[in-house]
């Protein structure tokens, strides 16, 4: 049996745990690099060992990218072929990365596919791998910075990542216990956000504002809030990169190996095409790609 593993779009902690996990059940391949190693021929045996020492890690030890010519006809045909000599091909990765799979599957490949996004916006599952690990990662950023914030009854919008999906920011809102919410442009209610911060600078508190990335420029948010507030009082500050790279959260790490142990079962029982998805109780439930 070839099966050939990769990781696609942005890195997601917990998609290490999956390729160890996956290799203690199957031999695996690998595309260095998601889909452009599959259209380039980067292909290699895993490392078990590398593999081994990742497994508690962020990061993708077998590397991912972004690869957007895998749309062109002339590299999807170079990747079908690399995915055709392979009796199956685990793909790893958010939204877009699942169209690619079901694409493949669709020209003849056989392909699984495994959630793998921080951004936890995968068509129909409850969960994508890394969401836990960005939340947590969030709040612990909020945690460190509202004790200064406070100390001067400041404001603070915290950007979080997320794309096109708002679940980052809504989580983080709750788990950080934050003042504010703004997870899309109508959420930016700018007096109300105004009259909280006063209302808290009476109260002898800063405020935090949770905001999803992508929107608007940051000066349009702290611009429009400062025309209402004290000058010099508002703050941005960006989460950034930590979200991808902090350890990942226990859950990450337990749902990476039912991730893996449900491919596995897959593969043993020749079920074709198949993406590995949650349902709203955070079980595993297996669902056609096609
Ligand atoms: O898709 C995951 C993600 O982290 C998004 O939340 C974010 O918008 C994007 O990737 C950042 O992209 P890049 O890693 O290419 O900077």
């Amino acid at each position: 049996m070839k099966v050939l593993v990769l990781c696609s779009g942005g890195d997601a902690p917990g998609m290490n745990r999956v390729v160890y996990s996956l290799s203690k059940y199957l031999k695996l391949d690998y595309a260095r690099a998601g889909y452009k190693g599959l259209v380039e021929g980067d292909i290699f045996p895993l490392d078990f060992k590398a593999v081994k020492e990742s497994k508690d890690e962020a990061g993708a030890v077998i590397y991912s990218s972004r690869y957007p010519k895998f749309k062109e006809e002339k590299y999807f045909k170079k990747g079908l072929k690399n995915a055709l000599n392979y009796d199956y091909v685990i793909i790893i990765g958010g939204n877009g990365s699942q169209r690619g799979a079901k694409e493949l599957a669709e020209a003849g490949a056989n392909m699984l596919f495994i959630p793998g996004s921080i951004d936890n916006d995968v068509i129909n599952s409850s969960y994508s791998l890394g969401f836990q690990s960005a939340v947590d990662q969030c709040v612990y950023t909020i945690q460190n910075c509202m004790p200064s914030i406070n100390a001067f009854c400041y404001t603070c919008f915290f950007e979080v990542m997320g794309r096109d999906s708002g679940r980052i920011a809504e989580e983080t809102y709750k788990n950080a216990n934050a003042d504010v919410l703004v997870a899309k442009m109508e959420d930016f209610k700018v007096n109300t956000i105004a009259k909280k911060v006063k209302e808290n600078v009476n109260n002898g508190k800063g405020t935090c504002i949770v905001l999803k990335e992508k929107m608007r420029d940051r000066t349009y948010f702290v611009e429009a809030l400062e025309e209402r507030v004290e000058k010099g009082t508002v703050k941005y500050q960006v989460v950034g990169r930590t979200q991808r790279g902090g350890k990942p959260a226990k859950m990450d790490l337990v749902m990476a190996d039912k991730f893996a142990s449900a491919a596995a079962k897959e593969i043993k029982l020749g079920h074709k095409n198949k993406s590995i998805l949650v349902d709203e109780k955070m079980n595993i439930k297996i669902c056609d790609l096609l």
